[in-house]
């Protein structure tokens, strides 16, 4: 694994049912992978908003690059 995956490594997150989450679109965030309220500073992309459905650990995005946002799916590697 190079530097550049690791930084861009899925974080994991103990997800509790019905709980709302707003997971970083933009990278600015120093919570990642979860929003900061930075991308309002940096004029960038707001987050998602998401509601677990159930209690459960769960590897969310940090690259961004996902096609299944808020989770991970690998394309980090790529
Ligand atoms: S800080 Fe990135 S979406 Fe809010």
């Amino acid at each position: 694994m190079n530097d550049t995956n690791q930084r861009f490594s899925p974080i994991a997150v103990e997800l509790e049912k019905d709980k709302k989450y707003s997971w970083c679109t933009c990278s600015h965030s120093n919570n990642q992978p979860l929003c900061d309220g930075s991308h309002r500073a940096e004029k960038a992309t707001p987050p998602l908003t998401f509601i677990a459905e159930e209690d459960k650990k769960a590897f969310l995005c940090t690259c961004k690059l996902t096609k299944n946002p808020p989770y991970c799916d690998g394309s980090h590697k790529n």
